[in-house]
């Protein structure tokens, strides 16, 4: 099959790349990391998430971030919203109001009661009026999925598990889902299953890869969506990132990482590379550490010769 000639990377740094980190971060670091993004060329941005702040509580300051952001034309806003009460909050102000909310289900029952405190089925229930909340008021609704290849408390996850669950996002209105591997586990062979079974609910211009890179498979598993015809995924820039109901699982692949190998395979992503390099060394620096990104490390070094 021919791979895709162009691809969108949705960056989650912002959220998922800094929900898990422990020093709490200023909100003006936040924000000046979400405009060094999209000046970088990312047309959607994962902000950030309105859950409880005792659960997340560096995403306490989600809406102040939302209302510091200058907005671009054509750049895509997106923040994950668990409840009804999440949503109230994400579309309080019209100045903050997203483009699009995320629902987040997973395939494993464990990591579902872990990471929101409900089972699968009542998730559903909840996410069910958030959903028609948020078409009402013209916000579109994507439904991340957890745990598609292996879960932390349950183990391998079977690919019915994964249809099971994207008939039901399906079910109740949810637009385009993000097949995760929450802990980078999954093999090439096993992230194709489970993409084979979110595609009996949703078509390939609907789903999205979601790769952490604890295992180091995420660019490998990347090639093989993209072998599928996947054309878009997600990634933080720098390697930020981990979930904190995912034990030991690192932070999605980086998305230095998934540019650099998209555009030597002649993959237009519209990204400008060094500049995405400047923003991961912003937000690095401003953590204390290193980007964690093996293209910012090798086109940093070169650049200091
Ligand atoms: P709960 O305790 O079952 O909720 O939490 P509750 O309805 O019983 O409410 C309990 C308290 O939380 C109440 O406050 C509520 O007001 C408050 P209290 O009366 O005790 O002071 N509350 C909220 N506060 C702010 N915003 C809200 C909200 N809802 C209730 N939306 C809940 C349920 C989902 C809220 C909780 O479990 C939670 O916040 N979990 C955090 C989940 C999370 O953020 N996980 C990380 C993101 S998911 C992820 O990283 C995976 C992903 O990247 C894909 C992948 O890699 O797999 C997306
Ligand atoms: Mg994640």
């Amino acid at each position: 099959m021919t791979l895709p000639s162009k691809v969108k990377i949705i960056d989650v740094g912002p959220r998922d790349g800094l929900q898990n980190e422990k020093q709490l971060i200023d909100a003006a670091v936040k924000i000046e990391l979400v405009h060094r993004l999209q000046a970088a060329g990312l047309r959607e941005i994962e902000v950030t998430s309105y859950v409880s702040p005792k659960w997340v509580p560096q995403m306490g300051d989600n809406a102040q971030v939302m209302a510091g952001i200058s907005r671009q034309a054509g750049v895509l806003y997106s923040v994950l919203t668990p409840n009804l009460k999440g949503f109230e909050a994400a579309v309080a102000d019209p100045k903050i109001k997203p483009h699009e909310i995320v629902v987040f289900g997973a395939a494993s029952e464990a990591f579902s009661q872990k990471n929101i405190n409900c089972s699968i089925a009542e998730s559903i229930e909840r996410f069910a009026p958030v959903v028609q909340a948020a078409k009402a008021q013209g916000i579109a609704v994507r439904g991340a999925m957890s745990c598609t290849v292996g879960c932390p408390y349950e183990g391998e996850i079977a690919p019915s598990r994964v249809e099971y669950l994207a008939g039901l996002m399906k079910g109740i209105g949810v637009e385009r889902v993000d097949v995760a591997d929450t802990i980078g586990v999954g093999t090439s062979a096993q992230v194709q299953r489970a993409f084979e079974a979110a595609l009996k609910h949703f078509t390939m211009d609907q789903v999205c890869g979601h790769f952490h890179d604890t295992y180091g498979q995420a660019l490998a598993n990347t090639l093989a969506a993209l072998q599928m015809g996947v054309w878009n995924f997600q990634s933080s820039v720098a390697g930020l990132g981990g979930c904190p109901y995912a034990k030991g699982a690192t932070g999605n692949v980086a998305t230095e990482d998934l540019v650099y190998m998209l555009h030597g395979m002649g993959i237009e992503t519209g990204i400008d590379l060094d500049k995405l390099i400047d923003a991961g060394v912003f937000i690095s620096t401003a953590l204390g550490r290193k980007p964690n990104s093996r293209v910012a490390t090798a086109l940093i070094n070169k650049r200091g010769t």
